[in-house]
């Protein structure tokens, strides 16, 4: 009995040293990882999938590691990025998600942002519950993730009475997460963690590599083929209209499943928070590529749109429905102004009397499915562990924050692995 007890108390006496330990081996092995004093991480790209994997790397290592020095390197940041082109709804493409892991990434958004919705934050974050309507033309099979929104069901005749023209659809109740002012409200959070950004634009993995840097990440959405070839990947054109109808509070979104995603019209309403909100400010450290030392000039830029401080955006509803694959133009084409504007105003035509506030193009970054997985790289004597988080598609909201996990969950990884590495051999 009483050898029992002791073994007992021993073993938790052992198992809480082992946590410490451990714990302090992880601190170690970042110590002397690669011979310098800090962990030094470098993420690449200033759009949801950037500043979110970053804030979730943040959060869960920088109490283990000591110091953890993070700096996001990006050649553009809110507002030019293509999240801040997004609406921002929360919907996966209604074709089956390329891997369960995908699957369980979007559940794990929809969860996590959910979570928030009652929070102070919410509105800062630009996200709300939003509700709205998916029609078709014909009957389709239900979409896989009508589990995860709120109340789905197929709309009623009545209903469908309202639009002309589709004789089946859905109702459900989805969030919207508007990327420019989430985007402002994850810069402001790095920020105040001491997270540095550098305006640059990155020639090559294997330079920001021998500038020193521990761990890549590498979040560089539809322009990540510029740095590593990927002929998976490919831009799927969209264009948008932002208008000024706040008596807008659905989402409507039509389907032609023979044309693709997002070819037919579609509008969504803003989150309609508030204040237009100041614009964010991205103190932004200009550096000098391709060395090592990064000069950083106290070039603090602030990033802010007329048009933010009209508060316009936050009624703006989006008009959409052109998804062109493999079309690098970033010109507000006419045509393509015609189709949407004709389009919405059939679905909706109290937006005849809306005003334009706005008209953008973005490059939805397409790939079979998403790259997010580990590489090892080695430039003569640098090495570096690059993580990829890129080809988020249309959905790259959608699903952004189980990404964000998962790339956290890897960069665990490279720290026990280098733990592991580090251990000195076992005397017994
Ligand atoms: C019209 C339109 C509507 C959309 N609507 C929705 C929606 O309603 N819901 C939804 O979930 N998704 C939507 N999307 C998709 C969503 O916008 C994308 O999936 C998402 O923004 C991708 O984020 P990202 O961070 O990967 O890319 P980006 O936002 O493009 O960010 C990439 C970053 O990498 C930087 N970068 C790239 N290359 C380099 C380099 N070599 N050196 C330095 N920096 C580099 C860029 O400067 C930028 O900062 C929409 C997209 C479009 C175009
Ligand atoms: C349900 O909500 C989700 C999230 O908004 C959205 O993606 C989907 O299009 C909606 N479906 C319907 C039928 O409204
Ligand atoms: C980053 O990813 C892009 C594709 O997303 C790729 O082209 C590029 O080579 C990658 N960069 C690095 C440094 O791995
Ligand atoms: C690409 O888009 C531009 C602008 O909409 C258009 O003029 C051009 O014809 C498109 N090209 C292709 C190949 O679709
Ligand atoms: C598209 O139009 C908007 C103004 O509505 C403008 O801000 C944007 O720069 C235009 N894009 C291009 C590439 O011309």
């Amino acid at each position: 009995m009483r050898k029992n007890r002791r073994g007992y108390q021993q073993t938790e006496t052992s198992l809480k040293e082992k946590q410490k330990s451990a714990k302090c081996r992880l601190i170690a092995a970042a110590h002397i990882l690669l011979g310098s004093d800090t962990m030094r991480v470098v993420l690449i790209g200033a759009g949801v999938i950037g500043l979110s994997t970053a804030l979730c790397i943040y959060e869960r290592y920088h109490s283990a590691l000591q110091p953890l020095e993070l700096k996001i390197y990006a050649e553009r940041f809110t507002p030019l990025t293509t999240t801040d082109v997004a609406a921002g709804l929360w919907q996966p493409y209604l074709s089956g998600p390329s891997t369960p892991q995908e699957m369980e990434w979007n559940q794990q958004t929809f969860d996590y942002l959910l979570s928030h919705i009652h929070s102070t934050n919410a509105d800062k974050m630009g996200l709300a519950l939003v509700s709205g309507y998916n029609l078709f033309r014909e009957p389709v099979p239900d979409p896989f993730w009508k589990d995860i929104v709120l109340g789905f069901r197929k709309l009623t005749p009545r209903e469908l009475d309202v639009f002309p023209g589709y004789s089946y659809g859905w109702f459900n109740t989805s969030l919207i997460i508007e990327g420019k002012r989430y985007l402002e409200w994850l810069t402001e959070r790095l920020t105040e963690k001491g997270v540095k950004f550098f305006q640059r634009k990155v020639e090559s993995l294997e330079e920001v590599a021998r500038g020193g840097a521990d761990v890549i990440i590498n979040c560089t959405g539809v322009w990540a083929g510029a740095l590593q070839p990927d002929p998976l990947l490919q831009p799927g054109r969209g264009q948008i209209i932002k208008v000024d109808a706040p008596w807008i509070k659905h989402f409507v979104l039509t389907h032609d499943p023979k044309s693709g995603i997002y070819t037919s019209p579609y509008i969504i309403p803003g989150e309609g928070g508030a204040d237009g909100g100041d614009g964010v400010v991205v103190r932004v450290e200009r550096s000098v590529a391709s060395t090592a030392v990064t000069v950083a000039i106290e070039a603090l830029v602030t990033v802010t749109l007329a048009e933010w401080q009209c508060g316009l955006w936050m009624q703006a509803v989006t008009l959409g429905g052109i998804f062109q694959l493999g079309n690098w133009s970033e010109i507000n084409s006419s045509q393509d102004h015609d189709t949407i504007w004709k389009g919405c105003c059939r679905l909706e035509p109290t937006l005849k009397n809306a005003r334009t506030a706005g008209e953008y193009t973005g490059f939805r970054p397409v790939r079979p499915q998403i790259r997010l997985e580990r590489e090892r790289l080695r430039v003569g004597s640098a090495k570096a562990e690059v993580i990829h988080n890129y080809g988020h598609g249309g959905y790259g909201l959608t699903i952004h924050w189980g990404c964000a996990l998962e790339a956290a969950k890897l960069f665990g990884k490279i720290l026990e692995e280098k733990e592991l590495s580090w251990m000195p051999p076992s005397h017994l």
